[in-house]
């Protein structure tokens, strides 16, 4: 009789092996490499089986109807969404642990549970301990179904019975499928259950929401493994002391990926933010100087935010660079545009950069807002209060163009500001015609930037 074919599974990093190892060569931990069970190996890939029909069609031939998508009751969600929820989809919400994760996924039961059946499968708490919780939000449905399980084979079983229209699962972290010997969490449970849940999306055309919580350590066995299979990825971000929280959509098969949703933790659950620059700014005192106010666009929204800089005498030999919610290497950029084109110094000085209200800034438009924060705070020259600039650094000390400009200097005059400062590019292609109610200045370089907070330049410094 042929001996049946052995193979060794990594249960952290699911690496494979023809025979066992003491340490996975994969992930480098230590006794983590069991004998895969038989339903693993045909789950390997490798079995023999008859290549099933290939199809094909004309993309013409291909006729589809309107998605149809469910509103969620919350429209920072629909719009991160891409415009609610598309039947049939697998949608991944991760975050930390206690960001608050569950708390959307409940509240959004409330409105959703009006016209459609739901059920809520819990790995994490008890049926009571839900309920507790949906009554301090507030949600009540006959259409809510709650269950405590987290076996996977077993939830799919029932959504198949059952065919409620919803289904969330809460947290993938915490579901086990009986396929694979290995514990909750590990890389092969949750990639095999992600699989089986996307399946089940699929067959069942029902939208799935699944939790899943980022590790301490950046995720391994977290939502990384999983972004590749879900359609939708929203991650959900904040600083569990501050009270707002960012949800942000990171892929979407059914929409952009540059929206945000703003919320609110409250003692009765989130609450959207629906005038975020507001909320970003609230707290700030002027006559500090390292302080600007810049206008970033997140998807279609313009949100205003400060740029702290704090420079200060450093005793280290290598002085200290800190950029939070600023990329740390476009930190380094800036500063040596600032030391090669325009003569100040910062080898001498700890530099940090924070981006107020934990708002991460990724576009090129903040560039000038933390050179002039970093300027205003190496010359301890206070930026006005009124004062919102944008702008591209760029290597000869220039001030490039960036889009939306229209947005942003509206957005500024909404909020009260008297004075912009931004790129001369941007600056000639606005319409004269219309009436911004702001003072708007054109800058080609950092230096002509620096001087236009101080002095009192013509409409467009030259
Ligand atoms: P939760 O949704 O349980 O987080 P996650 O599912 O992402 O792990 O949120 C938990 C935190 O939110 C917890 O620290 C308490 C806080 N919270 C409020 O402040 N107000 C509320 O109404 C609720 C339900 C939670
Ligand atoms: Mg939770």
């Amino acid at each position: 009789m042929a001996k049946q074919k052995q193979l060794f599974i990594c249960r952290e990093c699911g690496q494979e092996y023809p025979k066992w190892n003491g340490r996975c060569a994969g992930c480098g931990s230590w006794n983590s490499i069991e004998e895969a069970t038989p339903a693993e190996i045909m789950a390997g890939g490798k079995s023999a089986a008859p290549a099933g029909e290939f199809k094909y069609s004309r993309i013409g031939e291909i006729s589809y109807e309107d998605e149809t998508r469910y509103g969620t009751g919350i429209s920072e969600l629909d719009r991160v969404l891409g415009g609610g929820l598309v039947k049939g989809s697998l949608v991944l919400i991760g975050g930390d642990p206690g960001i608050g994760k569950s708390t959307l996924l409940l509240q959004i039961c409330g409105y959703m549970g009006n016209d459609h059946t739901i059920l809520y499968v819990s790995g994490e708490e008890s049926e009571r301990q839900i309920k507790l919780r949906a009554d301090r939000l507030g949600v009540a449905s006959d259409n809510l179904f709650l269950a405590s399980n987290n076996n996977c084979e077993s939830i799919i079983h029932a959504v198949v019975q059952n065919k409620p229209e919803i289904v969330i699962i809460d947290s993938i972290q915490t579901i086990t499928s009986n396929a694979i010997t290995s514990s909750a969490g590990s890389i092969v449970q949750v990639r095999e259950c992600t699989n089986a849940f996307m399946r089940m999306a699929k067959s069942e055309e029902i939208p799935v929401f699944i939790v899943s919580h980022v590790n301490k350590d950046g995720g391994i066995a977290g939502p990384k493994i999983m972004e590749h299979i879900v359609d939708t990825v929203l991650y959900f971000e904040g600083e569990k002391q501050l009270s707002y929280r960012i949800l942000r959509a990171f892929k979407n098969r059914f929409g952009s990926t540059n929206e945000i949703g703003v919320f609110n933790m409250d003692d009765d659950g989130l609450k959207e933010v629906t005038n975020p620059s507001e909320m970003m700014l609230s707290g700030r005192i002027s006559s500090v100087s390292g302080s600007c106010v810049v206008c970033s666009v997140e998807g279609t929204r313009p949100i205003l935010a400060e740029v702290q800089a704090l420079v200060t005498k450093s005793s280290l030999s290598a002085p200290r660079r800190v950029a939070n919610g600023f990329d740390y290497n476009r930190l380094y950029m800036i500063l040596a545009v600032l030391e090669k084109r325009t003569g100040f110094f910062y080898g001498g000085v700890d530099v940090y950069v924070n981006i107020v209200g934990g708002l991460r800034l990724d576009e090129p438009a903040a560039d000038l807002a933390v050179a002039m924060a970093l300027y205003s705070g190496l010359c301890d020259k206070v930026i006005p209060e009124k004062v919102m600039v944008f702008g591209e650094v760029g290597l000869g000390g220039e001030i490039r163009a960036v889009s939306h400009v229209r947005e942003r200097v509206k957005e500024a005059a909404r909020l009260g500001f008297e004075k912009c400062i931004i790129p001369k590019q941007n600056f000639s292609s606005l319409s004269k015609s219309e009436g911004y109610g702001i003072q708007i200045i054109g800058v080609r370089t950092l230096e002509q930037a620096f001087r236009a907070i101080t002095d009192k330049p013509k409409e467009c410094t030259e």
